[in-house]
């Protein structure tokens, strides 16, 4: 089945298209309204986007008057990493709710465990006040999933070990080269959805050249090869692109790699 159509199944039986597109770094207003435009003219069914991106409104915008069923479009958006209180959290929300203006989010995510001016500090305890807020959201309908982003198996197990609902999945930073082992492994086999962010190490995988050699050898482009990468091993990727051309080429990923293919690229290391 068509990648961009294909789905994931979280939270039992909640359909997440393979293939999102990511917002991150777009500018609020037309160049994420285009953007968004062209991935779902393309066929995205998948819109990643976060209230730190600032752009929750042309996003929410665009899907609306892209005239395509709501119910047809996955919509993912992120609490603040900084904010790790029940009400802040609940106030975050409502906010993302507001500005995307689309009804029920699909799914919501803990931005990160730690506040991005201070990374690998500890908020154990902020997190666990904050997923009780997501749990309730969840229960009560106004997200159909919830998760985490940039967890690692500690920030995993000791919120797991202080509430009752395994998130549905794990965006994470992941691309050929920097694939994560532990925290994939860990979400894999307990059933939480590993999303990669930055598929294309944000454009530097592309410069190097080095997997330029597999892509010739099946037709592709480099960019599709390592977007096809994450899917080959389960993982969900959120390409990026301001540009129209880019954004139909990094949907065009109904291809397999070979067993080859797949260990050459096992074999980089960022
Ligand atoms: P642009 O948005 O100007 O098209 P990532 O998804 O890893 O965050 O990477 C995003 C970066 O990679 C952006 O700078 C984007 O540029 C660039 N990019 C996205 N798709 C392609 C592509 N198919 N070929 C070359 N560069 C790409």
């Amino acid at each position: 089945m068509p990648a961009l159509t294909d789905t994931f199944t979280i939270a039992g039986d909640v359909e997440i298209p393979k293939v999102g597109f990511g917002t991150w770094q777009i500018p609020d207003g037309s160049e994420a309204y285009d953007a968004v435009r062209v991935a779902l003219d393309a066929g995205y069914r998948h819109i990643d986007t976060a209230l730190a991106y600032g752009n929750e409104a042309s996003v929410g915008r665009a899907v609306r008057d892209s005239g395509i069923r709501r119910d047809d479009v996955f919509i993912t958006t992120k609490l603040p990493a900084e904010i790790k209180d029940a009400d802040g959290a609940r106030r975050a929300f409502e906010q993302s709710q507001r500005g995307l203006d689309l009804g029920v989010v699909d799914l919501y995510l803990i931005h990160a465990p730690w506040p991005w001016d201070s990374i690998g500090s500890d908020h154990r305890a902020g997190n666990v006040e904050v997923w009780k807020v997501f749990e309730e959201l969840w229960s009560s309908g106004r997200t159909r999933s919830i998760g985490v982003s940039n967890f690692s198996v500690e920030d995993l197990e000791s919120l797991g070990a202080a509430t009752d609902v395994v998130p549905h999945a794990n965006q994470i930073r992941w691309y050929v080269g920097s694939t994560q082992d532990d925290v994939t492994a860990w979400c894999q086999q307990r059933g939480v959805l590993v999303e990669g962010y930055s598929p294309l190490a944000t454009g530097r995988l592309l410069e190097g050249g080095t997997i330029d050699g597999i892509a010739k050898r099946v037709g592709r482009t480099p960019a599709q090869v390592a977007i096809r990468y994450l899917l080959e091993k389960g993982v969900l990727p959120l390409p990026k692109s301001v540009t129209p051309e880019r954004i139909r080429q990094n949907a065009d990923v109904d291809f397999a790699l070979d067993a080859d293919a797949i260990a050459e690229l096992d074999a980089i290391r960022d």
